[in-house]
């Protein structure tokens, strides 16, 4: 009996059928139990003989059991870990991921680098009133100024008396409403989005600005040039000589455009090198009316501010040449020049 379990517990082969074994065997109705059972008609004398036979028997078979049940779990647990193995040659299935767009890489750039000159950034609406657009920029009413920045109106009914608003044309409001807030000195720069009525090759009706303020008691156009040096050289990686050319902005007096030192050779642009200029930017020391309008002091303080093209610079520091392709998502333009996977 013993050799005819122990066998048929060896030879199962897998835990399934080692259960039919064991309740054949060990079971309420398999053939060790009723043996066991048969025990209580035997003589005294029988039963003494056959009754711990059987009990050691009913413990050899369990353990038997219990031991086979443990080389098949073993033996189901590699063949699984066996099917499941990952093939590493398997070519991977394509992802496709998002990436940082240039202008947005761009202003993060500008803000690492002037965060490292100790300037915050600054934000304000891109709705805005035609007061903090052109007038408290001493841009009043009839200035031809007005006329120059293509702008967006906001439609009004008729019976509106909100004050009218715009898409903003720059961000030189934001001089104002942080200067308004937050007093003077100060240090920002404010980036974002600008509109403007125009659409060729290197205008898109919205674009981005970077605006900078810098006000205190002696701040000067001195300063205003190391400055812009010292962003350049970072931005670029190299050094970068600026050239100041005198121009006329209703905010900033004096006012001077700047240009970057460049190189055409060969049809292509490098930054930093040569002897041609790019205009990049406007410049000035802020207008007194500029400084009275957000509540400063003219007499007290001055100070400088510039406003520079994000994209203008995105442009020049990877070589795209239609600022239109910018808007466009088209993830081919993007991976041409390595923004996109
Ligand atoms: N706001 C000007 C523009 O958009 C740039 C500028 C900013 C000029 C600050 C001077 C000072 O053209």
């Amino acid at each position: 009996l013993k050799q005819k379990w122990t066998d048929a517990i060896e030879a199962a082969a897998d835990e399934a059928a080692l259960e039919e074994v064991r309740v054949a065997a060990l079971g309420k109705k398999g053939e060790v139990s009723l043996k066991m059972r048969a025990l209580g008609a035997m003589s005294p004398e029988e039963r003494q003989n056959a009754g711990p036979a059987l009990n050691a028997l009913k413990t050899e078979l369990t353990d038997a059991v219990l031991a086979r049940r443990a080389v098949l779990a073993e033996a189901a647990l590699t063949a699984r870990l066996q099917a499941e193995r990952v093939d590493v040659t398997l070519p991977p299935r394509p992802r496709t991921e998002g990436s940082v767009h240039p202008v947005s890489q761009v202003t993060d750039e500008v803000i690492a680098i002037f965060a490292d000159l100790g300037y915050a950034v600054a934000e304000g609406p891109q709705v805005e009133t035609d007061w903090y657009n052109f007038d408290a920029l001493n841009i009043p009413p009839e200035h031809p100024a007005r006329q120059e920045h293509d702008t967006f109106f906001m439609h009004r009914e008729p019976g509106d008396n909100r004050p009218p608003h715009v898409l903003r044309t720059h961000t030189s409001p934001v001089q104002i409403r942080y200067m308004e807030e937050h007093g003077v000195p100060c240090r920002i720069i404010a980036p974002g989005r600008v509109y403007r009525a125009d659409y060729d090759q290197t205008h898109t009706p919205m674009f981005h600005q970077v605006e900078g303020l810098c006000i205190g008691d002696d701040v000067s156009m001195a300063n205003l040039k190391w400055t812009l040096e010292e962003f350049f050289a970072a931005f670029f990686g190299r050094e970068v000589k600026t050239r100041f050319r005198a121009s006329h902005f209703p905010f900033t007096e004096p006012s001077a455009e700047v240009d970057i030192q460049c190189s055409w050779e060969g049809g292509a642009l490098k930054i930093g090198e040569g002897d041609d200029w790019l205009e990049v930017l406007g410049s000035g020391m802020v207008h007194p009316k500029v400084l009275a309008a957000a509540n400063v002091d003219p007499e007290r303080y001055q100070g400088f501010a510039f406003g520079m093209g994000i994209d203008r610079l995105a442009m020049l520091k990877y070589g795209m040449p239609d600022l239109r392709a910018f808007f466009d998502s088209d993830l081919r333009w993007l991976r041409h020049y390595g923004f996109a996977a």
